[in-house]
């Protein structure tokens, strides 16, 4: 079975016990909570939410089984710095529509390791899961994130008015998804080029 995909000098693989102190570290910052629903969070909490969706992980690879919820992690591949992580989460009562999250470690912004996180993402759930939809979302005001997601491809479905509150301020959702049918064929073999 696969474990990990790499594009260009970027490796994505199924995040481990290993990887939670950096994403730990990465989590504890203001700059990368800032329009995000939860953190800053303390390394403790980080560890208690992340443990059991990386014993599933590796319970489900051990069957050679494919995750039922997908977290991985990203690095350069060279060096084994860290750069972020991303998953896929599958939402409940509609199989194969799956919510994405990407987060960037803030000194490794701007370089487009965002779009790449969302890109290795869309091929992981059409061609390894049985995704007919991708649902993204963001806080108003997180242009990085909606650029990343438009860059895929996503289109905008709508708003959910003060969905969200963080340091003591409402927030709204804006939506995005994207659906198997809006990948045209030559995209779909490039994305299968690049990662299989
Ligand atoms: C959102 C995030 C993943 C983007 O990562 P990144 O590696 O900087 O993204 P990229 O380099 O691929 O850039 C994607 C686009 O966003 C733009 N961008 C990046 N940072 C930006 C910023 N702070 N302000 C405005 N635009 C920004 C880039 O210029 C690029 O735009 P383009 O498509 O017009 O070229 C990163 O900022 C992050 O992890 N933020 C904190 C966590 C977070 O908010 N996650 C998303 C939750 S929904």
């Amino acid at each position: 079975m696969k474990l990990e995909w790499s594009k260009d000098n970027i490796v994505f693989s199924y995040c481990t016990e290993a990887d939670l102190k950096e994403i730990a570290e990465m989590l504890s910052k203001e700059s990368v909570c800032k329009y995000m629903f939860f953190g800053p969070t303390t390394e403790e909490d980080t560890i208690a939410y992340f443990s059991p969706l990386i014993s599933s992980i590796e319970g489900s690879l051990k069957e050679d089984k494919i995750p039922h919820i997908n977290v991985f992690t990203i690095r350069e591949k060279d060096t084994g710095k860290f750069i972020g992580q991303c998953a896929l989460f599958p939402i409940e009562f509609t199989n194969g529509n799956y919510l994405i999250g990407y987060q960037i470690d803030d000194s490794q912004w701007r370089k487009g390791y965002g779009s790449a996180a969302c890109e290795f993402l869309v091929y992981y759930a059409f061609n390894v899961l049985d995704a007919f939809r991708i649902t993204g979302d963001c806080t108003e005001g997180n242009v990085a994130s909606e650029k990343t997601m438009r860059r895929s491809g996503f289109q905008s479905e709508g708003r959910q008015r003060k969905y969200w509150s963080h340091n003591g301020k409402w927030h709204d959702r804006l939506l995005f998804a994207l659906l198997k049918k809006d990948i045209s064929k030559e995209r779909m073999e490039a994305l299968k080029t690049t990662y299989q």
